[in-house]
């Protein structure tokens, strides 16, 4: 396994794994969700979920992929029980769906950033002619998939590690600047009372806490072996625990500020009023430009397009590390080259995206009637893109409900704490020890499997789990 190559440091692995975390889901979707989800109620149960449910869930996968040094098929194989492969391959499949759509989003992203160099804002109330135009959409799309290939052909230290390095430091500056902007901007103060101040009533919707789990597996990049596989590039000496701290703090502290920059702007244009209708897909797309253009013609420009281009590279290391899986699955498990695994894995998956493309505006079928038969109409779904979407967020619950069941009944806890102790020699004593063993025993098994079931039924049947039992 040593032509795997690896990370080249702790901090190298931090940095693309934060990298794969931080994404699309912080700057695009969690402030909408948080916009549906009723706001500061929201934002409480997301915080939550981070700690108490998904910090277990990362460790886990960490461990398990440094310890088999595989993809998160071979790894279950490795440790010596192939018939839980299923769960591998359910994080592959989960891998390359959202990667067929995240890349059309990547793709409108990285259209935005030409549209404000060009200076044309008037781009947000086009928003759904833009995202119609499947031939200039599918192009952006094209060289996003293309640029993720390249990175992940370089492989993880020379490609994946080098672009983190570069990237995360300088989307954490361009974000803190934005902020600061955006609070000093008029009735800003409207945007940050909906953003902290939670409404409790919103507390006991299943929409509420089954998106602020949702959301958290997906920020997290958690339940489809993403990190078993950047796990399995980690060297023995490098503590997990405190690596699976900086990654869940990183991610969550930039969903946070992402909010804090978003809710304020969108309070500016609104002259204060928010609520709930003003979420969905177009939140970002739709208010920002106005924004800029209020910003005035040069530095609207320039903050526009430095906005864009940020959402663009924070997709790119999200990216890298959805393709990341399926190409270590095959290159392992297939004895394919890396070169030709990524062409043939960026082909099929970009294909695989084509319906993504077509479901926001160009085709009906895809826009408006795919999802209904599916109960997509309760989840106020029509588009093809949103419910994969909630698809694999489903997947994503369902595999981190089952990788702690595997941990601590299948492979064990002890191996568990041999594996996390290795780079953190007093683990055995310490206090994380037994709450990390009660988490991954029962709290998480059992939350995970309730919260699952809230979710299904909320998102494709329409009934609020919650409130029945309350
Ligand atoms: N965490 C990424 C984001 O928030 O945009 C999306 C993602 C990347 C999900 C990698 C899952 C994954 F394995």
């Amino acid at each position: 396994m040593a032509a795997r190559g690896g990370f080249t440091s702790k901090l190298g692995f931090i940095l693309a794994a934060a990298g794969s975390a931080v994404g699309l889901g912080n700057i695009w979707k969690f402030p909408f969700e948080v916009g549906a989800g009723g706001g500061a109620a929201f934002v409480l149960m997301y915080l939550l979920f981070c700690f108490v449910l998904c910090f277990p869930v990362m460790v886990t996968e960490i461990a398990i992929g440094r310890k088999t040094e595989r993809n998160p098929v071979g790894a279950f194989k490795a440790l010596g029980f192939s018939n839980w492969r299923f769960l591998g391959l359910m994080g592959v499949l989960a891998g390359i769906i959202i990667l067929s759509f995240y890349n059309v989003i990547a793709g409108w992203a990285f259209g935005y950033f030409f549209e404000m160099v060009r200076g044309n804002f008037s781009i947000g109330n086009e928003f759904s002619d833009f995202t119609a135009n499947v031939v200039k959409v599918g192009s952006y799309a094209l060289i996003f998939m293309a640029a993720t290939g390249f990175i992940v052909m370089k492989g993880v230290s020379g490609g994946v590690e080098r672009a983190a390095r570069f990237l995360m430091p300088a989307l954490i500056v361009m974000i803190l600047a934005l902020v600061v902007y955006a609070i000093t901007l008029p009735n800003a103060i409207e945007g940050v009372k909906f953003y902290l101040i939670p409404d409790w009533s919103k507390i006991t919707q299943a929409s509420t806490i089954g998106g602020a789990l949702r959301q958290a597996f997906f920020s997290l990049s958690l339940g489809m072996g993403a990190l078993i596989t950047y796990g399995s590039y980690v060297g023995k000496k490098d503590n997990i625990i405190s690596s699976a701290a900086y990654i869940t703090l990183t991610d969550v502290g930039i969903a946070f500020i992402a909010g804090l920059m978003m809710f304020p702007l969108v309070a500016f244009n609104t002259g204060g009023v928010i609520d709930t209708t003003q979420s969905g897909p177009g939140l970002i797309f739709v208010t920002l430009p106005g924004v800029f253009e209020n910003i005035g013609p040069t530095w609207g420009i320039i903050i526009g397009a430095f906005f864009f281009l940020l959402l663009s590279f924070a997709a790119l290391t999200s990216t890298v590390s959805l393709l990341e899986v399926p190409v270590s699955y095959v290159v392992d498990e297939f004895q394919v080259r890396r070169k030709r695994a990524v062409i043939i894995m960026s082909i099929i998956i970009f294909a695989i995206g084509v319906p993504s493309l077509l479901s926001y505006g160009i085709s009906d079928f895809f826009s408006n009637k795919f999802a209904l038969p599916f109960g997509g109409e309760s989840a106020n779904t029509t588009q093809f893109l949103d419910f994969a979407f909630k698809i694999t967020e489903v997947m994503l619950l369902l595999g981190g409900a089952l990788i702690t069941v595997f941990a601590a009944y299948v492979w064990k806890k002890k191996n568990l704490a041999e594996e996390i102790t290795s780079g953190y020699s007093s683990y055995n004593t310490s206090i994380v020890k037994p709450v990390l063993n009660f988490c991954i025993s029962f709290l998480c098994p059992l939350m995970l499997t309730f919260l699952l079931i809230v979710v299904i039924l909320d998102n494709f049947a329409g009934i609020n789990l919650i409130e029945m039992i309350l």
